[in-house]
């Protein structure tokens, strides 16, 4: 059909109410949560864009996926069809299901990694770094540098740095046990990697033997910009060019609470025995046995349907169509934000919207509670509160200050996405008002969670 319009690929079974507030209600509750909306309780909040992550709307086959849940301890039914279906898309050899993505990752970092090495990414995530900082190791972000400017336009804003990473293999090559890439690149905008420079990469490792490990979180939407954006792959189909991706990796660590399409749940996947084994055994020691992982037969159930879905091109036009729709709602309001729309989020940035906040009083945090306040809706500091610590204590400004509204997969519709536009663009019309904060009280490690903070 030849129609503009892109509605929702779906129509809705079962709803939840969201709970209306009042403005009060919502400063009262800011206050007693520290100005922190981690610590705010969900019921209080009118649209959740906190994360893209556990947050999305299981389909009714996966609900009716989680009826033939087989609970065996030991060689589940369900193991076996989740790991036909993970391996059909990835190609791996081993496949080692975890209750989520950081629980893949420390169980790689922790087999692997030994004081004083080097893991290169485009850029880490937020656990993702910490997991590797745990180890005494470094994590090194290396993305182009188009993907630092938020306001710059290129397709590919995830990209690495081929010549970077090229240098850092050269310069301390014998401290990398593997090169990751993010896929798509989360604390950059969400932005997608193409194929060509992941076939750089490739090269890369294979002229320096070194294994690569992709950070699966988001392949599929991945997958779908190469094909709206790449020359040449348009013909081809998501799952097509997903595999292809995986089939230029040694392994990866994957969140299936992002595009598993599942509520809970993850895996770790690679081809080499000897990781493998080390990483199985270790599994054990704190997640469950290998053909389980700390997730139940009916998580394994719906993962595997999730996996299958997520790569249908309807879901996946509609999913980063809806995303640009918002993104280009508030462009056009003169908001500003990073460009183009990521894959699973609008990241506004901060800093450009109020230059009368200083970083270290925090914009991102400033922007994130005014939002709550004035329109019910929570998104998330991406930005110095929580890249602004550094391992010795010390505080600078992070690369940016941004505020993350992540779009739960399958669960908003178009009007609250207006209803979002229209929150936002009000916020801004009016932000000469909002004032920066000082932290009350923080953790040493991964203080945007649970850090209180005062208004200045
Ligand atoms: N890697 C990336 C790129 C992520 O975005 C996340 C999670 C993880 C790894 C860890 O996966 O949560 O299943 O342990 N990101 C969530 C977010 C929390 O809000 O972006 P997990």
């Amino acid at each position: 059909m030849n129609f503009r319009t892109i509605i929702e690929p779906f129509r809705i079974k079962s709803v939840e109410s969201v709970k209306f507030t009042r403005r009060e209600d919502r400063e009262a509750a800011l206050r007693e949560a520290g100005y922190n909306v981690f610590r705010l309780r969900a019921e209080d909040v009118l649209i959740d864009l906190l994360t893209d992550s556990g947050t999305g709307a299981m389909s009714a086959a996966q609900w009716g996926a989680l009826m033939q849940g087989d609970e065996s301890y030991a060689g589940s039914r369900s193991f076996y069809r989740f790991e036909s279906v993970v391996r059909d898309l990835t190609g791996f050899r081993h496949i080692i299901p975890t209750h989520q993505g950081r629980a893949a990752e420390r169980i790689l970092f922790h087999t692997i990694l030994r004081p004083g090495l080097v893991v290169p990414n485009n850029n880490h995530f937020e656990p993702t770094r910490a997991n590797i900082e745990v180890e005494a190791c470094e994590a090194r972000d290396l993305v182009i540098p188009e993907g630092r400017v938020p306001a710059l336009v290129h397709p590919f804003k995830g990209n690495v740095d081929l010549a970077a990473l090229e240098r850092t293999l050269e310069a301390d090559g014998d401290r990398i046990p593997l090169v990751m890439v993010t896929i798509t690149n989360n604390s950059g905008g969400g932005q997608p990697v193409s194929l060509e420079n992941l076939r750089g990469v490739r090269a890369l490792c294979d002229r320096y033997r070194k294994p690569l490990f992709l950070d699966a979180c988001r392949f599929a939407e991945n997958a779908y910009f190469v094909k709206l954006r790449e020359a040449g792959q348009s013909g081809r189909t998501p799952k097509a060019i997903a595999q292809e991706m995986f089939s230029l990796a040694d392994g990866c660590t994957m969140s299936a609470k992002k595009d598993g399409l599942a509520n809970i749940g993850g895996f770790l996947a690679m081809n080499d025995d000897a990781w493998a084994e080390a990483a199985r055994n270790l599994l054990i020691l704190t997640e469950g046995f290998p053909t389980y992982g700390g997730l139940a037969g009916y998580d394994l159930e719906a993962i595997a349907r999730g996996l299958e879905e997520v790569v249908e091109e309807p879901y996946l036009r509609y999913r980063i169509r809806s995303t640009e729709y918002l993104g280009d709602k508030l462009t056009a309001a003169g908001v500003p934000s990073i460009r183009p729309s990521g894959g699973h989020a609008i990241y506004l940035d901060a800093r450009a919207l109020l230059p009368h906040v200083p970083p270290l009083q925090y914009p991102g945090i400033a922007l994130v509670n005014a939002l709550y306040v004035e329109a019910g809706i929570r998104g998330v500091e991406i930005g110095t509160v929580m890249f602004g610590l550094r391992p010795d204590g010390t505080e600078s400004p992070g690369a940016m200050d941004l505020v993350r509204l992540a779009i739960p997969r399958r669960v908003y519709t178009q009007s609250h996405i207006d209803y979002v536009a229209e929150g936002v663009i009000e916020v801004a019309r009016t932000k000469d008002r909002l004032r920066g904060y000082r932290i009350a009280s923080a953790p040493k490690m991964l203080r945007h969670f649970t850090a209180q903070f005062e208004p200045l």
